[in-house]
């Protein structure tokens, strides 16, 4: 396989965006009245309009031609259907599985997986109806009113970020997030819980990772000190590929939920790293989540490209890191429920693409992927906002907004939406000012994306459209986007400045 940077395509759009470097979202507004209506995406209750973007008719048809070089929907198939697409690793990629809405048979080295994945979500939604129900009680009989979930970036943003957005107070046990090594975080978090009535949701993939082990381990010694060592089988749960490494630390294996090697960390939170939200939200919103996610990558498997939302978010990232210099992407979501988004998709997007040699090892040529930042509207105008539109920079916004006022609290929700259409009206068209450091220059691009309303559905779809954009961006960057040997380094001299102290 040839490098992106050398393919025809590549260079026919390094061309073409430099001879339409100068045409400004204004003049594409102008040209084209049914811009906005043409450009927009819809699929069960979430929207995405490109409109605001630089993309034309053109370009687009360009990236279409990139992507059938770097054989993009060849490689969508092999994802969905088990290949072992994370060449340095050999292993399949197949979160999609985990939200199969059927049983077709998914083989991994002549195995199906289905059986057992149903088997451990039959076991988790049995565990997260005897903890609601009260049928699951704390070692002196109490019903446990409180969930802290300890592990660290996979295996904590996601469920974080969900937990964060769907749960409603009183409606289930409260969950809690432990992930710094920092004591600060556990002694924080630990202090106003009572034991009794607390489980913990220990969530490791490979149950090796430092930080994770040492909070577990803290938490332990919590319980113990005041219920007793026994008290830990009714207080501890682990989730693993890792059933060893769980028994060694002393969590029995019917404790246990078991995850595979063919899910990514930062694609894990709809297997039983989700354990924490399911527990909060109950199995059926869980499943719900399941199900949203699942529409998601039924639009990405069968939607012509030209019409598919993760490619062309995809084609829009490429665009502007590669042909006009963006080093960044601000996630901007208008919704404090969801908060944590950036984090989140920080993980996904620069664990995943940031990377600088191809899939066969040969170093690239070209950016791959871009920063990514962000902050809940409209919080972050007070703070950052002035950098987009007057910064030297130019730097891709995705807004997301949502649509149904879920706290009944209708001015609230109208200077919250105003703010976000006026961002990106601000950033689109600017304004002119006889003094230079007040004018607004505009012609700034961003995405917006609408859920009618952010329900477990709507957040499985918005997830799992992110997750297929960094795949595709990986795909047409030739690069390997399921492997993260550059976090290893660091570990190693840890464990080695530790030794010598
Ligand atoms: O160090 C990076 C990483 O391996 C991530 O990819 C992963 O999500 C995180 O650590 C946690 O790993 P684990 O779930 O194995 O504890």
């Amino acid at each position: 396989m040839s490098k992106a940077s050398a393919l025809p395509a590549w260079q026919a759009l390094r061309t073409q965006t430099k001879q339409t470097a100068s045409v400004s979202l204004a003049t594409l507004f102008d040209s084209e009245s049914d811009r906005q209506a043409r450009m927009s995406l819809t699929l069960d209750g979430l929207e995405v309009d490109f409109s605001r973007t630089h993309l034309t008719a053109e370009t687009v048809a360009l990236f279409l031609e990139l992507a059938k070089a770097q054989e993009l929907e060849a490689w969508r198939e092999k994802m969905f259907t088990g290949a072992k697409i994370n060449t340095s690793e050999n292993r399949a990629v197949l979160h999609t599985a985990l939200r199969a809405q059927d049983d077709t048979p998914l083989m991994i080295d002549g195995q199906n997986v289905i059986p057992a994945l149903r088997a451990m979500q039959a076991k988790a939604a049995a565990f997260v109806s005897a903890v609601r129900d009260g049928k699951h009680l704390g070692a002196t009989g109490q019903k446990i009113t409180d969930i802290v979930n300890i592990g660290i970036g996979g295996s904590d943003l996601g469920p974080r970020l969900v937990a964060g957005a769907l749960q409603k107070a009183g409606a289930g046990p409260r969950v809690h997030f432990i992930a710094n090594v920092d004591a600060a975080e556990s002694t924080l978090t630990l202090a106003p819980l009572n034991p009794a009535t607390t489980l913990f949701v220990i969530v490791s993939k490979t149950f090796t990772t430092q930080e994770t082990l040492l909070n577990a381990r803290t938490a332990r010694s919590w319980l113990i000190a005041a219920l007793g060592e026994a008290a830990t089988a009714k207080h501890f749960v682990a989730v693993s590929t890792n059933r060893e490494a769980v028994e060694a630390f002393g969590i029995d294996a019917t404790n246990m939920f078991e995850m595979w090697d063919w899910v990514g960390g930062r694609y894990s939170v709809w297997s039983a790293v989700g354990l924490s939200v399911a527990l909060a939200i109950g199995w059926e919103g869980f499943s719900s989540f399941l199900a949203g996610a699942a529409a998601m990558d039924q639009h990405f498997r069968t939607a012509p490209l030209a019409q598919n939302m993760p490619v062309l978010m995809a084609m829009t990232g490429l665009f502007y890191r590669n042909f006009r210099n963006a080093g960044a992407i601000a996630i901007l979501p208008y919704s404090e429920q969801l908060r944590n988004l950036p984090r989140f998709l920080q993980q996904l997007d620069m664990e995943s693409n940031g990377k600088s040699v191809t899939r066969e090892g040969e170093a690239v040529d070209y950016a791959t992927g871009p920063i990514i930042f962000g902050e809940c509207g409209s919080v972050g105008q007070h703070s950052f906002h002035q950098w987009l539109h007057q910064g030297t920079d130019v730097i891709p916004v995705d807004f997301i907004g949502v649509r149904h006022d879920a706290w009944h609290k209708p001015e609230h929700h109208a200077v919250l939406l105003a703010h976000m259409k006026a961002q990106a009206e601000a950033l689109k068209s600017g304004r002119g000012n006889a003094d230079p450091a007040r004018a607004n220059p505009g012609n700034k691009p961003s995405t917006m994306i609408w859920l009618d309303t952010l329900d477990p559905y709507s957040l499985g779809l918005l997830l799992a459209l992110y997750e297929h954009k960094v795949f595709c961006q990986g795909i047409l960057w030739g690069i390997n986007s399921f492997d993260q040997f550059g976090v290893e380094l660091g570990k190693k001299l840890a464990s080695e400045i530790l030794e010598k102290q």
